[in-house]
This record gives structure tokens, C-alpha cells and sequence, in this order.
């Protein structure tokens, strides 16, 4: 069986009150339309056809996924009217799974229970039974049970708005009918619009059973219509990444305090301290402890290394055993051997230091390669950039760097030497040597500080 997927996403959002389409607010960092897309390709989808109205151009620019097949609906004429839309690019022969842009924390275990039920005979719905049910589609069975229509809330009759079960708006069928019915669609009703919820009523009269599916908990059908709801799938997002990294072996501190933006991976006896931010793809193996109010972005971190309070990583490797911060910064392209040290106050771009190498505090390190073992002493600058060019500084193994030099690059400074205290090295240093490049010091004696007149 072939799946396609259509996914709803047209619309304006107009209670968001922002300039953005709604699908392209984000949960964890990604815009939902993004985390619909990203399950469609998980239930391997052959094709996702994406409806857009509203805001088409920037939806089309933030989402750039493989197998997305993009339709127009100009204007929004209901649920209906917009999977009609796709129907020119929609096979016969699949089966389709219509999803909300809107609607981004469906788990992939139970859009596959409700494609699952689909048949020749039989289409699925996913169906929720809610304390509150004002404002949905209201779910329809005989006296047998069986599903006859979807009433929405404005058409229902008292009796009707009684109902507890709702529509989720997440269907699946065969696509053959979705041809068959859409085009029979009626706008005759109390919104004027073309709903798909009618093809329910249409399916019973044809023979076609509806079976249902309910979700593990409400979150996963829930829309966020305003960025109070939006807030709250964060919550329940972020509650749902927190367990799972406790079940992979992290301790986290406050399990409410911690905010995963992207994969991540733990080894064992991880210990997490609060206000600590995870984005994009982060691997970090066992016993690592990393302190409160740090961000890492991009990050893979070696066995039982530190990563001390408010530091940020970005796209950088820290190898094991290594200790960084409190308050430092590696940005991109930084690599850190095992058992190296970046201090307070450090910050390191695109370089390598090397293993049992220190650089404690107060530093810049851009640019750069640091030999096993060396020390480089506080207020430390590798002078990069010349205004126009960036450039290289090598520092051999051994090396010890007295504080507050600047070496400006490109320069070497070759194995064991030893770099006085306050030079300005501007040519390279040969291995095993002593420079010192800074002003003599000269005394004048019983000197007369001048006096105001
Ligand atoms: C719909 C269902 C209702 C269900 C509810 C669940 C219909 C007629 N009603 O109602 O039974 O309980 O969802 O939330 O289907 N959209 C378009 N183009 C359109 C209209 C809508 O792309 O022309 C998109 C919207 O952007 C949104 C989704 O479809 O993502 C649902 O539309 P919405 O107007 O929120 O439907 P409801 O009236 O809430
Ligand atoms: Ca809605």
C-alpha cells in the first residue's frame, strides 16, 4: 500500500496575531508545519502534498524537505475545498492521510494505527473524547455504534452539541474516494464552506465503514490556534523530551528546566543541570555533567568531561575527559582533544587544543592549533584578522605562552617554547627558545609625582 499525505495549511491563524503564517510558528525550534512534514516522511509517505494559502512564499522558504509537493488553494473555502485542491496531483490507487499544518505532535504510532485500518471497505478517523467539546465537529454513530457523519458545531442540533466525541480532523482513506466524494461537496451549511468532515455521512451511505482511532493523550491532536496553545504543546513537548533522556540514562536536575530543541543523544549517568538549552543535533556520551544555563547547538562531547555553568557551544567537538567554563564560549570549528581545558571568559573559533592542553582564562583563541600540553597563560589573543584576511596561528606541543601576549598571526611557535609575559609576537619562535617582545623596564629613582596647582 503506497501512502500520500495531504496536509492542511492554508490557513491565516489570524489569532497568533503576527505577521507569520501560523504553520510556521515553531515548537522546540522547528516551525509545525515542519514537524507534520518530518512525520509524513517518517510513515514514508510517497508524496506530501502541502496546501498553502496564506503567507505561501515564506512557507515554501522555511520548509525544504525531499517529496513535499506544494498546492495552491487562493482562497480558503473550508476543510473540503482545500484537500480538493491536491486532488489533480493525488494518485488512485494510495491510500491517503489528510493532517492539520497546525496540529504538530501527532505521534508517528498513531497516524500508523489509522492507516493501518484502511481498506476497500473501510476508511479511519481519528476521534477524541473531550470534557469540553465546544467549538469541534461532533462525531455521529447509530444506535449500533457505528460512525454515520461529522455535524460541525455551528450546524448541530442541541442534541448534537451534547456529544463528547470530536473530530480531530486527521483522516485517512483510499484515494479513490477522496476523487469520488470531494467533488460532491455542498457549501449549503451554517460557515458556507466546503467541509471534508462531510464525506463521512457520504462514505456510510456508500458502504464504506468508518472505524476509529484515539490518541494516546489529547496533546496529540491539539492545535495551537494562539501562542497561549502554542505555549502549552511546547510544555508538553519539552515534558515528553525530558523523559526520554531520563530513560536513556540522564539525570536532569528539574526535568521542567530544560529545553530540547533537536536530537539528542546521552550516554549514562549524564547529569543535567537546570536552564540548560539542547538545539540541533547534540551527542554527549557518559558521565558528562553539564552546568546550569549552558546552550549547546551542534555538539558532540566526549565521556566524562565537564561542562561547567553558562557556557555556549556551537557546531564544535569536545573530546572526553575535557573541562570547559564556567562562562566560556566555543564557537564553530572548535575541537577539543581529551583532558584539554578552556577557562572563564575563553572563547575559541575554529581551532584545535590539543590533549592536556589549558587555556584557562580570559582568552581568544581564533583560528588556531594548540599542541599537546601547552599552557596558554590569562589574556592570551590570537590576533586573527588584519582587517581584511583571517590567519592562522600554529602553537606546538609543550609551549608555554606567558599572560596577556598577543600572537599575531600568521605565526608558529614551535614545540617547548616559551613566550614572556606581555609580548606582542610577530615572528615565528623556534622550539625550545625564550622570546619576549615588550618594552624594558626602566626605573627612575625617588621620582616626583607632579602635584595640582
Ligand atoms: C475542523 C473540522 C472539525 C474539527 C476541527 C478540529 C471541518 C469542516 N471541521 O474545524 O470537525 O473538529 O477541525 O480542529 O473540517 N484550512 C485550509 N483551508 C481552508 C480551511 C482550513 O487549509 O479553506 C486548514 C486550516 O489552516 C487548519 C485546518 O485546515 O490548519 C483546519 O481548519 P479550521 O478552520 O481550523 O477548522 P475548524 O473549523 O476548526
Ligand atoms: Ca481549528
Amino acid at each position: 500500500m503506497t501512502l500520500e499525505v495531504i496536509v492542511l495549511a492554508a490557513g491565516k491563524g489570524t489569532r497568533m496575531r503576527s505577521a507569520l503564517p501560523k504553520v510556521l510558528h515553531r515548537i522546540a525550534g522547528k516551525p509545525m508545519l515542519g514537524h507534520v512534514v518530518d512525520r509524513a516522511q517518517a510513515l514514508d509517505a510517497k508524496v506530501i502534498h502541502v496546501v498553502i494559502g496564506h503567507g505561501a512564499e515564506h512557507v515554501q522558504a522555511q520548509i525544504t524537505a525531499d517529496r513535499v509537493n506544494w498546492v495552491m488553494q487562493e482562497e480558503q473555502l473550508g476543510t473540503g475545498h482545500a484537500v480538493r485542491q491536491a486532488l489533480p496531483d493525488l494518485g488512485p490507487d494510495t491510500v491517503a492521510l489528510v493532517l492539520y499544518g497546525d496540529v504538530p505532535l501527532t505521534r508517528p504510532e498513531t497516524l500508523a494505527a489509522l492507516v493501518d485500518l484502511v481498506d476497500e471497505n473501510h476508511m479511519a478517523l481519528l476521534t477524541v473524547h473531550m470534557d469540553d467539546p465546544g467549538g469541534y465537529g461532533r462525531i455521529v454513530r447509530e444506535t449500533g455504534g457505528n460512525i454515520v457523519g461529522i455535524v460541525e458545531h455551528k450546524d448541530a442540533s442541541a442534541e448534537q452539541l451534547a456529544i463528547h466525541e470530536v473530530n480531530t480532523g486527521i483522516l485517512a482513506l483510499q484515494s479513490r474516494r477522496l476523487h469520488e466524494w470531494l467533488p460532491r461537496l455542498s457549501n449549503e451549511n451554517a460557515q458556507g464552506e466546503y467541509y471534508l468532515t462531510d464525506i463521512i455521512a457520504m462514505a456510510a451511505e456508500s458502504g464504506v465503514r468508518v472505524r476509529s482511532v484515539h490518541p494516546g493523550n489529547v496533546a496529540e491532536v491539539q492545535g495551537a490556534n494562539d501562542r497561549i496553545q502554542l505555549a502549552e504543546l511546547e510544555r508538553w513537548y519539552q515534558a515528553r523530551a525530558a523523559e526520554s533522556l531520563m530513560r536513556a540514562g540522564a539525570a536532569l536536575i528539574d526535568p521542567a528546566r530544560i529545553d530540547v530543541r533537536g536530537e539528542v543523544e546521552v550516554g549514562e549517568d549524564v547529569e543535567i543541570d537546570i536552564n540548560v538549552i539542547l538545539s540541533g543535533k547534540v551527542r554527549i556520551g557518559s558521565n558528562v555533567r553539564i552546568g546550569a544555563n549552558s546552550s549547546l547547538r551542534d555538539v558532540v562531547i566526549g565521556a566524562n568531561s565537564q561542562i561547567l555553568e553558562n557556557c555556549v557551544l556551537e557546531q564544535c567537538e569536545v573530546a572526553a575527559d575535557c573541562t570547559v567554563g564556567p562562562f566560556a564560549r566555543l564557537r564553530p570549528g572548535t575541537q577539543l582533544q581529551r583532558a584539554a581545558k578552556v577557562g572563564n571568559f575563553v572563547e575559541v573559533k575554529n581551532a584545535e587544543i590539543g590533549e592536556d592542553a589549558k587555556v584557562n582564562h580570559l582568552t581568544y583563541v581564533g583560528d588556531a592549533s594548540i599542541g599537546a600540553r601547552s599552557n596558554i597563560g590569562a589574556g592570551t589573543i590570537t590576533c586573527n584578522y588584519d582587517g581584511a584576511n583571517k590567519h592562522q596561528t600554529e602553537i606546538g606541543p609543550d609551549v608555554f605562552v606567558g599572560s596577556n601576549s598577543s600572537l599575531v598571526a600568521p605565526v608558529r611557535i614551535a614545540q617547548g617554547a616559551t613566550i614572556g609575559a606581555g609580548s606582542t609576537i610577530t615572528r615565528d619562535v623556534s622550539a625550545g627558545s625564550l622570546a619576549v617582545a615588550r618594552g624594558k623596564q626602566r626605573e627612575v629613582p625617588d621620582w616626583q609625582r607632579p602635584k595640582k596647582k
